[in-house]
């Protein structure tokens, strides 16, 4: 079984992946008096694919969906319907095998590090349950610290309140990587960093990508960032998918006009003004018929507040949804 999830190009593929949230409590009295529940649909009908070793970047504003899309991928959360794809088999096929080899990096790494835990257990923490001798697991946790560029002797015995931000994410990151996984998703890996120190990360990233042969799904609201990043970029909007292509094709020519606004807040030599985006992603409990951007859209038309757009290919490999094409 593992094998499979070991060969084919397409490490992982989602179809139709759906997760719908309940909205609020609902309880015996709701269900006797009739009341109908009310869904969140965080991630709606999305497909995507991820290459063996690529790095495929979902970018969007916050509230779009992308964090339960990682979590459905390492599978944290489980599908409301649709199935996810590992190599060839869906994920109720292996779900063991696949369990070991997908990991998840959050974006806060003062949340998510336990403050009263040495920083050597809490990279070791992934082996726990393991037949691993004692000598073993000491090796793979100060492996793991100096992939991550730590100095192992300088933090092992440290609290994670002691270390930088910087060094904190780099902690998180050698707990993500000592259990050898395949797959990994990194969640807005540097929204919580300096400025300074995020080229730094993005760095390590890309080389402990080279060096181990990992996938990655980086997870983020910034264009430059999945510019810097990115192979494939797929674009979600309130749930969906609405662009999707190479990162060059998604730069350069950006078809969909929530991506172009996007793009937009990139500050470079021609665009020095920066222009945020007006209005707010809409509710995921009652998205807006039609095109779920059409209240916001400079666009949009008739069609637009009536028919939902579906993906089409405009050019190959490049995805848009979208009536204006
Ligand atoms: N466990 C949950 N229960 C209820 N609603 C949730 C839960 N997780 C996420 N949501 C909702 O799903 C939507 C998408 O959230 P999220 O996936 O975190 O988006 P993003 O990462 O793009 O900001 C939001 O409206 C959020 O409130
Ligand atoms: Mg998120």
């Amino acid at each position: 079984m593992t094998e499979q999830f070991d060969d084919s190009d397409i490490l992982i593929r989602t179809s139709k992946l759906t997760k719908l949230f309940l909205a609020s409590k609902f309880g015996i009295l709701d269900r006797l008096t009739g009341v109908k529940p009310l869904y969140v649909r965080a991630v709606d009908g999305v497909n995507i694919n991820i290459k063996r070793r690529s790095t495929v970047v979902l970018v969007g504003e916050s509230g779009s969906g992308k964090t339960t899309m990682g979590r459905l991928l390492v599978t944290i959360e489980k599908p409301t319907s649709g199935e996810i794809f590992y190599g060839d088999l869906p994920l109720s096929k292996n779900f063991k095998a696949v369990r070991e080899q997908v990991q998840i990096v959050y974006q806060n790494p003062f949340e998510s590090l336990d403050p009263r835990m040495d920083i050597s257990a809490i990279v070791e923490e992934p082996l726990l349950g393991k037949k691993i001798s004692k000598e073993e697991r000491k090796e793979r946790v100060k492996q793991s610290l100096e992939s991550v560029g730590l100095d192992y002797s300088y933090v092992y015995f440290r609290k994670a309140k002691d270390l930088s931000g910087g060094q904190r994410q780099r902690v998180a990151l050698a707990r993500a990587i000592i259990s050898n996984p395949k797959f990994i998703v990194l969640d807005e890996p540097t929204s919580a960093l300096d400025a300074s120190i995020q080229s730094q990360v993005l760095n390590l990233l890309v080389d402990i990508k080279e060096k181990f042969g990992y996938t990655y799904l980086v997870i983020t609201h910034n264009m430059m960032v999945t510019k810097y990043i990115a192979d494939e970029v797929y674009v979600m909007y309130a749930g969906k998918i609405i662009e999707t292509g190479s990162v060059d094709i998604i730069m350069k020519s950006p078809k969909h006009p929530y991506t172009q606004l996007l793009l937009k807040s990139i500050p470079s030599l021609e665009n020095r003004k920066l222009e945020p985006m007006v209005g707010e992603p809409p509710s995921l409990i009652n998205p807006p018929s039609g095109c779920r951007f059409n209240p916001r859209c400079p666009y949009a038309f008739d069609r637009c507040r009536m028919e939902e757009p579906e993906l089409k290919e405009v050019e190959s490999g490049h995805w848009v949804a979208c009536h204006l094409y």
